[in-house]
């Protein structure tokens, strides 16, 4: 009888060690189709497929395979792999399970146990939630934008900046306080977060919507979060020209500085009324104050790209690494929910920076729902408070508008009041609806 298929394990196995992937994947196939039962060889396609980023292909062969032989010694190094690969991904709830078999068997892998610790589902959170506004059950997952609960604080109303993806500089229509926060307000509300205890160790963020180094009181603000055992987190776009020695002797635990490209032409269009020099200058001269404070603020430049910003991206990147300070570029994205629902339902007038974004909201946020893994609540609302500059609490720290604005005052209203009226506000179901909440990915519906 003619053989089957013209490989034999060696050849795949072959292929697949000199990294002939289409081939070893050709062969691999093969052979299956051939016998259905060699499991080993089941392990082997799920393996080059998740190299290949084909998780979706990748999934069910490796379960499948796992289920047939995991007892085999074969699979010790393959269960890190698989973990960290997904979790590399951001599929983390695709991961634990493998994350959990590679930890029991190779427990002093610290890079597994780290990742295992943060893919777990948070204490401090119930693992589902009743909506309802849609009148179903949606479960939680393991926060992704930080792994303590989040209190946003916007402690400045306002921004010197115009940035036209950003509602300071594309929805100046909407009716919206400006100004400070008090001091004394600022307290309150450091205090309340400690009496209250939501999460251990909750997080502060000193923005939202606003500049906060033109906050005139920003080293004091600091103080107040780092005197209380809290970790303080700020983001700049480093547009100033008083108070950035004063910010880093406060020595916040992370600072990251946003900017959108390297010429004064991309610079000053996307980071509209930016000065490019004052910035750059600024980026200097941070890393000169915390080398003279002896300060340890964890840097990052998070750079938004635009259409043709990728040939800027090694002279960012050059400049991080003289100063030490981390580079994270992102495809710019267009804000607040708000615009972003009328673009999709055709109402409004989008800007023209639209057309400067490297994809159209109508593609990505489309593409990344077709992604994501369904019947999810959203971070934004289950993992995060946001607070006005006026003591108010917004719904979620990616609207804007009056209406979404939840009408209490946070030093007022308990926790579980204002998770209620979390809930019951209507905008989450129109967000949830266009497929704009934080949406988390399945592995199943990645391919590359
Ligand atoms: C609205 S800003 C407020 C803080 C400060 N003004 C700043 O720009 O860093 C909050 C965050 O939004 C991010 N952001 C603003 N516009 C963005 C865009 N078009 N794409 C991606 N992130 C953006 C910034 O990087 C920043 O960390
Ligand atoms: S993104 Fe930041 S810098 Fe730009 S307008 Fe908004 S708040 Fe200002
Ligand atoms: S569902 Fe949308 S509006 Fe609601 S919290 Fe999440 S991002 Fe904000």
């Amino acid at each position: 009888m003619p053989p089957l298929t013209p490989w034999t394990l060696d050849q795949a196995v072959a292929a697949h060690r000199e990294g002939r992937i289409d081939d070893a994947v050709r062969a691999y196939e093969a052979l299956l189709e051939a016998d259905p039962r060699l499991a080993s060889v089941r392990h082997n396609l799920g393996m080059v497929s998740l190299g290949q980023g084909r998780l979706d292909r990748a999934l069910p062969l490796l379960e499948h395979a796992y289920v047939e032989d995991g007892g085999n010694a074969g699979w010790l190094h393959s269960l890190a792999v698989i973990g960290m690969t997904l979790y590399e991904h951001n599929c983390w709830e695709d991961a634990y399970v493998w994350l959990e078999r590679a930890v029991a068997r190779a427990p002093a892998d610290a890079a597994v146990a780290a990742a295992l610790a943060r893919v777990r589902a948070r204490d401090y959170l119930a693992p589902e939630v009743y909506d309802p506004v849609q009148a179903r059950t949606l479960l939680r997952h393991a926060p992704r934008e930080s792994a303590n609960y989040v209190y946003a604080i916007d402690i400045v109303g306002t921004c010197n900046l115009r940035c036209p993806t950003c509602p300071v500089g594309n929805s100046q229509a909407s009716e919206r306080p400006r100004g400070f926060m008090p001091l004394d307000l600022f307290e309150k509300i450091i205090l309340k977060i400690v009496a209250e205890r939501v999460d251990r160790q909750a997080e502060i963020w000193l923005f939202n919507w606003g500049e906060p180094l033109l906050h005139p009181d920003l080293p004091a603000l600091i103080g107040i979060v780092k005197a209380h055992g809290l970790r303080c987190h700020l983001s700049s776009n480093l547009n100033v020209e008083h108070g950035l020695a004063e910010m880093v002797k406060a020595a916040p635990d992370d600072l990251k500085i946003s900017l959108s490209g390297f010429t004064p032409e991309t610079y000053e269009r996307t980071h509209a009324r930016g000065k490019l020099m004052l910035m750059k200058a600024n980026l200097y001269l941070l890393r000169h104050y915390l080398d003279k404070y002896g300060v340890a603020t964890k840097v990052w430049v998070g750079h938004h790209l635009y259409k043709g910003g990728e040939s800027q991206l090694a002279a960012v990147a050059a400049v991080c690494q003289e100063l030490g300070f981390a580079h994270h570029p992102i495809a710019a994205f267009y804000q607040p929910l708000e615009r972003l629902v009328e673009l999709i339902e055709g109402r409004g007038k989008p800007g023209p920076i639209i057309d400067s974004l490297i994809e159209s909201p109508l593609v990505y946020v489309p593409r990344n729902a077709a992604r994501s893994r369904p019947g999810l609540d959203c971070e934004l609302r289950f993992n995060q408070t946001v607070i006005n500059h006026d003591g108010s609490v917004a719904l979620c720290c990616s609207v804007y508008d009056k209406e979404n604005m939840l009408g209490l005052q946070f030093v007022d209203t308990p926790h579980a009041q204002i998770e209620r009226a979390r809930y019951e506000h209507a905008f989450c179901a129109t967000c949830m609806h266009h497929g704009l909440s934080y949406s988390i990915p399945d592995a199943r519906r990645i391919g590359a």
